[in-house]
């Protein structure tokens, strides 16, 4: 009786493992390393939330926010007057800030498409004082200047009328009875198919897209939505057939899926070391805004400063990961001159600095830190390179460095570094061991946001 209570279990057990690794994607790990190599190599990306919630300026989410409903805010496609947009200029501005590929939202929650669809009408080409397929206009000018090219799209969609109302919907109700009076005759299965459709769209008529971003689901708590709401295995398969080199985030609710997502997005939040997933590193980018939304917000007053922006992106390098930073575009297609202004002062910073960024990763475990410093390496070159957050004071002590290092440079200039003696001091002369390293530094501070010192390994 024991025995075969014993072997109901074990079966019950492997079953229910089986059923939680589904796989829907096959591919080994090396296949995967060759699949995102282009997109671990170049760390830094562009994000762009553009749409109809650009003109009413108060963040993305003001549909729900003002709970304003559909039939209201749909009014505002009369006014959608892009007559700026140049895409060739936010080309350029994305390139020179050292980003090298670049994310839009094709359609945000609100549901307004920026692309040429044959299954709404809710689109730009039909907005009166905009006439135009804006993301055909996108993708030829950010390929040009050989950017890669990565659709935003949004899972949710507060304007179809199959969408059911739940909790995030800007006319959600307040209790269970109300939902069911607004969920009749609403029908996920026409929901389910309308996403298909379009991104069947945008994954055939665009050419080659080398990123998805679909976004999000909340299947916990009441009135949520996730992987059976969306059929994300569905969605993913239908992505990947449709485009097998494309590499998808990990917001479609398919976490213990293999093949169900190939990245992780850790969202406005800095991370404290490289994330795991059942215990193994994972590929992961961070997104980031300027000032808080993701859409244009007038208003808003809390933008980072360009060396905030910098230490993101220098440490997310150090902990092996990506920065999507947003620009959030006026609803003329400009970017403000808040925006315009990191760009630029990024871009000068990356013009002589990119190297400790691009094909960069965590340094290996045997070299520490200094004070105040932050560590990214090369693996391929053989480059340490260690970002001075603060400025130091004539030298660095580089403990545990002694016959590790070839040469020493600053990056920017690359003008030698050399290795000194300890000054005339007692303590000094104490903390200098003979498995450390000094290194000289010019007194007064290079003119760079944060200067970086280059090691050539042994
Ligand atoms: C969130 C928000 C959204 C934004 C996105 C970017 O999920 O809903 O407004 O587009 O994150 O990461």
């Amino acid at each position: 009786m024991k025995g075969i209570l014993f072997l109901v279990l074990l079966s019950l057990c492997t079953n229910s493992y089986a059923t939680a690794q589904p796989k829907i994607w096959n591919e080994t790990e090396e296949q995967k390393q060759e699949r995102m190599a282009w997109w671990t190599h170049d760390r830094f990306g562009m994000f762009i939330h553009w749409g109809l919630y650009s003109s009413l300026a108060r963040h993305e989410w003001v549909m729900r926010y003002e709970k304003i409903a559909p039939e209201e805010y749909e009014k505002y496609m009369a006014f959608f007057e892009p007559d700026l947009y140049n895409p060739k200029e936010w080309a350029r501005m994305a390139k020179e800030a050292g980003m090298k590929y670049a994310v839009i939202t094709t359609k945000h929650h609100e549901g307004f498409c920026m692309f040429e669809t044959k299954y709404t009408d809710y689109q730009s080409i039909n907005a009166p004082l905009c006439r135009k397929d804006l993301i055909r206009e996108w993708v030829d000018a950010f390929r040009a200047e050989g950017l890669k090219i990565g659709f935003y799209y949004s899972l949710l969609d507060w304007h179809h009328p199959d969408f059911t109302i739940d909790r995030l919907h800007p006319i959600a109700p307040k209790d269970t009875a109300e939902y069911a009076k607004l969920n009749k005759g609403r029908d996920m299965d026409k929901y389910r198919q309308y996403v298909k459709n379009q991104v069947t769209e945008l994954l055939t008529n665009y050419g080659k897209i080398d990123l998805i971003w679909l976004d999000y689901s909340y299947p916990t708590g009441d009135y949520g939505k996730g992987r059976k709401d969306w059929d994300s295995e569905g969605l993913v398969k239908l992505v990947r057939k449709l485009q097998p080199e494309i590499i998808i985030n990990d917001r479609a609710d398919l976490l213990d899926v293999e093949g169900g997502w190939d990245f992780s997005t850790p969202e406005q939040y800095k991370v404290t070391k490289w994330p795991e997933r059942d215990g193994k590193r994972i590929p992961w980018e961070t997104c980031q805004t300027f000032s808080g939304s993701w859409g244009y917000y007038r208003d808003e007053t809390t933008w980072k400063s360009t060396r905030q922006l910098l230490v993101l992106l220098i440490e997310s390098v150090s902990k092996g990961g990506n920065l999507l930073l947003n620009v959030g575009p006026t609803a003329r297609g400009t970017f403000d001159n808040r925006a315009q202004e990191r760009l630029e002062a990024i871009g000068k910073w990356m013009a002589v600095n990119s190297p400790s960024i691009y094909g960069c990763t965590e340094a290996p475990d045997s070299f520490q830190a200094p004070e105040n410093t932050v560590l990214t390496y090369n693996p391929t070159t053989k480059r340490l390179y260690i970002h001075l957050l603060d400025y130091p004071l004539d030298r660095i002590l580089l403990k545990g460095y002694a016959g590790k290092v070839k040469h020493a440079q600053f990056l920017h200039d690359r003008s030698e570094l050399k290795f000194g003696d300890a000054p005339f001091s007692i303590t000094y002369q104490e903390d200098l061991q003979k498995e450390d390293i000094l290194l000289e530094l010019p007194t007064i501070k290079p003119d760079v946001e944060i200067p970086v010192i280059e090691l050539i390994l042994e």
